[in-house]
């Protein structure tokens, strides 16, 4: 059961809220939560190729739209998420309040704060050409970073580096085309991980991460440019949104 204070939209002590949801949790439930989606999400649903991403898609959106109808203080079906020039989402007529929410696997995860906020879940066992990617998209010494923290979990430590590229992406709503813009330390639960941002050093040290394993098996990170926050971890399951 959730309280009021689990989504309290009063952010002032600098607190960030992230909730995950285990898709898995949902699959029973197609129908309810598709009375959660206005009818371009029920298009946008209908459009996905494969039924896994479409489940995963749909318990996702459903489950942000009633978190953000909780923290709003509004009836679901009036919100209305727009994306930016990027894609990035907000909800229309509420930007004090920010939110960001990524997927891998049967895994989805949500922030919830009153800044700009960018956050990247990601499976451990997605196939990825890690050294090519590590080649094309890391820079020279973030490769250097990757091949000093990597000998005792390289994947832990492949996909650690690459949440923090992600989230920071998400957090200022570049998309892919910020990539370049950041560069990250793979060091583990390094809350200053940003190295240089747009060619600074002193820049950099403003980025916030948040490192955290959502279930086993997957890895997060959270980003945020301003101090740092304190971090409120909750689950959201099935039975919430239909009490
Ligand atoms: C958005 C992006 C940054 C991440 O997408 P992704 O990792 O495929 O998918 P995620 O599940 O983590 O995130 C998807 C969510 O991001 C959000 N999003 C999309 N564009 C965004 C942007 N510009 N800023 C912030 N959030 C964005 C959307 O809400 C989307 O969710 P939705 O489909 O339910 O609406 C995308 O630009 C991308 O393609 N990234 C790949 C970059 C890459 O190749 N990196 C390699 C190494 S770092």
């Amino acid at each position: 059961m959730l309280t009021p204070a689990d989504t309290d939209p009063d952010f002032g002590a600098q607190r960030a809220d992230i909730w995950t949801i285990d898709v898995g949790e949902f699959a029973a439930d197609s129908v309810l939560l598709r009375s959660f989606l206005l009818p371009d999400e029920l298009e946008r649903h209908a459009r996905f190729a494969s039924r896994q991403t479409a489940n995963t898609w749909l318990a996702a959106r459903a489950g942000l739209r009633f978190l953000l109808g909780r923290y709003l203080d509004e009836n679901v079906r009036a919100l209305i998420i727009k994306t930016g020039p990027n894609g990035k989402p907000f909800v229309e007529n509420h930007f004090q309040l920010c939110f960001n929410i990524s997927h891998s696997g049967s895994i989805a995860v949500i922030a919830i704060t009153d800044r700009d906020v960018g956050i990247d879940v990601e499976h451990l066992e997605r196939q990825v050409d890690t050294v090519a990617v590590l080649r094309r998209f890391f820079s020279p010494a973030e490769q250097a970073s990757y091949a000093q923290y990597q000998q005792t979990d390289p994947r832990c430590t492949f996909f650690r580096g690459w949440t923090r590229k992600e989230a920071v992406l998400k957090a200022t709503g570049e998309g892919i085309a910020g990539l370049a813009h950041n560069e990250i330390s793979f060091a583990p639960a390094l809350p200053h991980a940003m190295q240089t941002y747009r060619n600074s050093a002193e820049t950099a040290h403003t980025w916030f991460f948040h490192e955290f394993e959502p279930v086993p098996g997957y890895i997060a990170a959270l980003a945020c440019q301003s101090p740092p926050l304190q971090i409120k971890h909750n689950r959201l399951h099935s039975n919430m949104l239909f009490a």
